[in-house]
């Protein structure tokens, strides 16, 4: 018999965008349980490391209009423009409030939060690069999970930590709470709530080289998905370019924003020939697109498939006085301002960075698509946006739609600001007009029965094994560059690997404390389910748009895709997954309301 909670609201997932909604959720009045399967400081919100945009022109001229044109473009013209338009604005607001919770962002030489150039952050609409992401050195993201999870504390927000949410309680067509298991007893408990956020994250796990932790299995959007909700743009999947060399580890953007560049075996800034303007500081897509182009080119250092990033201050200054710019780089500020991709790239690569250049290629890093919400953060079930009473959703799980095909470095972070804090404004004003949705009786058995059907598997198969089967196979088929009869194997093969994990797992450990072959089987069932609908969902769209690049089909296609897609799960039940087809419905509209005001928002071709 599962252990019972009750709360005004739910939040599960402890990264920023959770950590915001609860802060907000509680400030409004709500009783808030946070309930996160890691200890909140080390959700992967920690793992940001160069900054977090907002157009506070500290260091020279910037407007948020140009924040949410370069995102409106950077997405390739997927991105809601009233998103972005509500993203740029309120990022403005949400950095000055974290400065005033303590977050000791850098400064500059006024005592001003100090800003640097990111990807695709332009000013002038795409003239030229422009100061925009704000920074603690380069472990921003850090900071803003110690500054959070410290005023959620003060606000008197419970945490449950170490409980792994696995399921969620439907009634009537609507959310009634979530199922967990306490990992170090191994017991459930029904958290029974009036409002239920997911802030779980993303699914990088899915491809074997990634910058996202173990943790980042996409287990809220496996459950949700599992229980009747679409997931939308599930297609789109961002590969951040300087990934470390055979780990994926992040080596953040930050450093081509303090005047990096990468180079091929030649030692050529290859960038200049991809992108002549704004070169090495293109958005993701198109230098993730531009390493493979050199590689297949047989331009990668001594043949291997790596380029270089090279920070070394002899390297920058010499394009810095190309560039007529002013500005030198000396070894004291890089390492004061990138002090922690130094140490990284010297423990895990052996390479110091002050001295050598850095051996990097893409890693799998960041979803664009998600849960459906609309800008309040409440979950949306159908093209016509009809809200799920009392589910919520925010941060890279969620898919409010302001990133569109491809996402801006800096922006994840502000998405988690500014919607993990509309959704808590938002749920504090729900609950203080609904009631609790009855929880069914039997709102636990059937996952508490698929548990003990993992546990108890006594195949030939062990979980490792079709996890490394499935993140090779999603790395070689559904990644950078993508065609329809290589992605059909990857689903064919990942239906194949579901099949295996249905009737033929083997585990060790059947204990019940701290179980973390149990665990770990159960994150494979989900990142399964999202590996197949992102393959799924990728044959389906049939052009090349941001981080979807398919070479049977080169061009965007405005006049048939302009278009998010909305996969279903049909169906199948929690213990049968193979029974489940996938359908794809593609009704919902990009909402262009900027574009119809101002025709720089009109999707036109990309030139960088
Ligand atoms: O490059 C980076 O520091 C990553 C930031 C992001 O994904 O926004």
């Amino acid at each position: 018999m599962a252990h019972t909670h009750q709360f005004d609201a739910v939040i599960v997932g402890a990264g920023g965008a959770g950590l915001m909604a609860a802060l907000y959720a509680s400030k409004g009045g709500a009783r808030v349980a946070v309930v996160s399967k890691l200890y909140p400081t080390r959700s992967h919100t920690g793992a940001a490391q160069g900054g977090i945009g907002a157009a506070l022109g500290n260091m020279e001229e910037d407007s948020p209009l140009w924040h949410a044109y370069d995102t409106v473009k950077g997405g390739d013209y997927l991105t809601d423009q009233n998103a972005a338009h509500v993203l740029a604005e309120e990022a403005v607001d949400a950095v000055v409030e974290l400065e005033h919770m303590g977050l000791p962002f850098d400064r500059n030489e006024e005592g001003r939060i100090s800003q640097r150039r990111f990807g695709g952050h332009t000013s002038n609409f795409g003239e030229k690069p422009v100061r925009r992401a704000c920074h603690a050195a380069d472990r921003t993201g850090h900071m803003i999970l110690q500054t959070l999870y410290q005023q959620c504390i003060r606000n008197e927000v419970r945490f449950f930590d170490e409980y792994h949410v696995v399921d969620v309680i439907m009634n009537d067509g609507k959310c009634a709470g979530v199922v967990a298991m306490e990992l170090g007893t191994g017991e459930f408990h029904i958290f029974h709530a009036k409002a239920t956020m997911f802030a779980t994250g993303g699914w990088g796990r899915v491809w074997s080289i990634t910058s996202n932790a173990h943790s980042l299995t996409g287990d809220g959007n496996a459950v949700v998905f599992r229980r009747g909700v679409p997931l939308q743009d599930m297609e789109f999947y961002q590969f951040h370019p300087t990934g470390l060399y055979g780990l994926g580890v992040l080596i953040t953007e930050g450093v081509r924003g303090e005047g990096g560049v990468l180079l091929n075996k030649h030692g050529e800034r290859f960038m200049t020939k991809y992108a002549p303007t704004i070169k090495d500081l293109a958005s993701r897509d198109v230098v993730s697109r531009a390493i493979y182009l050199e590689l297949r080119d047989g331009k990668g250092i001594d043949g291997k498939r790596y380029v270089h990033l090279d920070i070394r201050p002899e390297t920058v200054n010499r394009y810095l006085a190309e560039a007529g710019e002013e500005r030198r780089l000396d070894n004291h500020h890089i390492l004061t301002a990138l002090s922690e991709i130094i140490e990284l790239s010297r423990t895990y690569a052996g390479v110091d960075p002050l001295t050598e250049p850095m051996p990097v290629h893409p890693t799998a890093h960041y979803a664009m698509g998600g849960i459906p919400t609309n800008l309040d953060a409440e979950v949306v079930i159908d093209a016509e946006g009809t809200v799920l009473t009392g589910m919520y959703s925010a941060g890279e799980c969620a898919c409010v739609s302001v990133h569109g095909a491809n996402r801006l470095g800096t922006n994840s972070l502000v998405d988690l600001v500014v919607f993990g804090r509309r959704g808590g404004m938002k749920i504090a004003e729900f609950v203080k007009g609904a009631d609790f949705v009855p929880v069914p009786d039997d709102a636990s058995s059937e996952i508490e029965a698929e548990f003990e059907r993992i546990r108890n598997s006594d195949g030939n198969t062990r979980p490792g094994e079709l996890r490394r089967a499935m993140q090779d196979l999603m790395m070689d088929k559904v990644g950078v560059f993508r065609t329809e009869a290589i992605m059909q194997e990857a689903v064919d093969e990942v239906r194949e690997l579901r099949e295996r994990f249905e009737n033929d797992l083997a585990l060790d450990d059947r204990g019940a404390r701290y179980n973390t072959d149990l665990t770990e089987a159960w994150e494979l069932g989900c990142l399964l389910d999202l590996a197949e609908v992102t393959a799924v969902s990728a044959v389906n769209r049939t052009e090349s748009r941001g981080a979807h690049s398919r070479e049977d089909y080169p061009d965007r296609d405005d006049a048939n895709w302009l278009v998010h897609t909305l996969a279903y799960r049909e169906g199948g039940t929690l213990a049968s997954n193979k029974d489940a087809k996938i359908r794809l419905n593609t009704d919902k509209k990009v909402d262009l309301s900027l574009a119809e005001e101002d025709d720089r928002f009109v999707p036109k071709e990309r030139v960088y």
